[in-house]
């Protein structure tokens, strides 16, 4: 069973993520995102609605789930049994930062294999920093994040305006 993983913040999931996780259902037998609990980060959803969010987005996919995760990231591979973490790449500027983490993530745990994939050419601009930016700006997100996302930013934006 080749089982991955999918890290980060999703803070919220954009398209750009779940492109990704399309791009890897037919190469693993199992995707497992794992949403990093940085609640104390004051994030804009807290680590529960995004685990219910991504839990709905892959609601018809059998070979996905949603797991939050604490500590080592090497450390929830292998317990969910996973071999492979799955970062997504849009740009060079990327790079570094990812070369770091996977030779950090290696050194940590030599069976722990990181895979590149290059983001979808529409999405290769898109990021949960820009998508929060143009949030809180007022911008219309349609089409960079998935409706569900686009619906609990407005029921935010309720909460926050009264
Ligand atoms: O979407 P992000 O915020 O770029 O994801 C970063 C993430 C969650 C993949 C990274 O911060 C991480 O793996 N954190 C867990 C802590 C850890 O294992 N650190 C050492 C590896 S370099």
């Amino acid at each position: 069973m080749r089982i991955a993983v999918y890290p980060g913040s999703f803070d919220p999931i954009h398209n750009g993520h779940l492109d990704i996780i399309q791009r890897c259902r037919p190469i693993f037998d199992q995707v497992v995102v794992a949403v990093l609990r940085n609640d104390e980060k004051r994030p804009l959803f807290s680590v529960r609605s995004r685990l219910e969010l991504i839990a709905e987005l892959l609601a018809d996919y059998d070979d996905c789930r949603v797991e939050a995760f604490s500590g080592l990231l090497v450390d929830f591979v292998s317990e969910v049994e996973a071999t492979v973490v799955v970062r997504g790449l849009r740009a060079v500027s990327d790079f570094e930062y990812e070369v770091q983490m996977a030779l950090m993530n290696r050194r940590l745990n030599e069976q722990v294999e990181t895979v590149f994939m290059a983001a979808a050419e529409e999405y290769s601009y898109v990021s949960s920093r820009l998508v929060k930016d143009v949030f809180f700006l007022g911008g219309d997100l349609k089409g960079v994040v998935p409706d569900p996302v686009l619906k609990r930013l407005a029921a935010y934006r309720e909460r926050e305006t009264g």
